[in-house]
């Protein structure tokens, strides 16, 4: 399978490349960026540990190369400041992101690419590319509450001192402000989290905090985002390379799961080689489900607002 990142040259795509070299299925990881130096020379380092890493093609091109590509990610866009929302990013990202689903077009592409937006505002950024590629909605998803569950999973295990692998929680809702963690079905080794030693209200509240700040944190600390979010980004890749039809809280169009329409936003959602093969709707808390509904009202205004 031939990957192809748009902003493979930025730290967030660089990254995603690494973890896609590192995850050994991908059999082409193809950089694109506007920053050519940049994105050869992120693409030159990839190789130069290929040896030991993983049989793999790297290659760096412009953006002819996403033409015979599997899946195109597309991370390239402005970076927040800290104390800016994702969604204040919208006018900004909203142009350059225009520009990259015209190229995309304009090359050409497998009918049966999917495309996978990480670029910020992503759900309003995942909408968009579903409006304007023409291709089928299922084939165009965006990462979603991937990275903000994996915070939240990670962080929650180093409170509690548990293995991270073994924390189940998800987040549902915009990857932004208004986003979902739905402890009502919050695990730890298959036990209800709140029968878990050392868990109290106190405790989930501060980690739900500190998961919320992430973004802005690491982007105070380090200018941003990279080890976390490429991980993620490999996972989702892995689970449509190998056609997982794993269950993951990608933002996609929604038809009505929860009362959600018309709107890209994370759900428990099947992924697999064609991109979503569905949706689970489970049970949530009542106030989970409003707190979803309204994370979708939010969105649908930004959309009505900007595109
Ligand atoms: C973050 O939360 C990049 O939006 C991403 O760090």
């Amino acid at each position: 399978m031939k990957v192809s990142i748009i902003g493979g040259g930025g730290l967030v795509g660089s990254c995603a490349g690494f973890a896609l070299q590192a995850g050994k299925i991908v059999r082409e990881i193809n950089l694109v960026d506007v920053n050519q130096d940049l994105c050869e020379g992120q693409a030159l380092d990839l190789l130069h540990g290929a040896s030991i890493l993983s049989d793999q093609k790297i290659t760096a091109t412009g953006t002819e190369g996403v033409k015979d590509a599997d899946v195109v990610v597309i991370t390239a866009g402005l970076r927040r400041k800290p104390d800016e929302s994702r969604l204040d990013l919208i006018n900004r990202n909203v142009t350059l992101f225009r520009g990259i689903l015209a190229d995309i077009k304009k090359h050409g592409y497998r009918k049966d690419l999917i495309v996978f937006v990480v670029s910020n505002p992503v759900d309003v950024l995942t909408y968009l590319a579903i409006k304007e590629l023409g291709l089928p909605p299922a084939q165009v998803i965006g990462l979603g509450t991937v990275l903000d569950t994996t915070r939240l999973r990670s962080m929650l295990a180093q409170r509690l001192d548990v293995p991270p692998t073994q924390v189940q929680v998800t987040i549902l809702g915009e990857h932004g402000d208004s986003m979902v963690p739905i402890w009502s079905n919050a695990q730890i080794a298959g036990l209800p989290l709140d029968k878990f030693p050392g868990v109290n209200t106190q405790l989930v509240a501060e980690v739900e905090k500190k998961t919320r700040g992430s973004g802005a944190e690491v982007i105070k600390k380090k200018g941003g985002a990279g080890f976390a979010v490429g991980v993620s980004i490999a996972d989702v890749v892995h689970a449509i390379a190998l056609d997982q039809r794993r269950i993951l809280p990608v933002s996609s169009l929604q038809t009505g799961a929860y009362g959600l329409r018309d709107v890209a936003i994370s759900v428990p959602t099947v992924v697999g080689r064609a991109g979503v093969l569905g949706t689970i709707e489970i049970d949530l808390w009542p106030k989970e489900k409003i707190a979803l509904q309204k994370s979708g009202q939010v969105l649908r205004e930004t959309i009505e607002k900007v595109l």
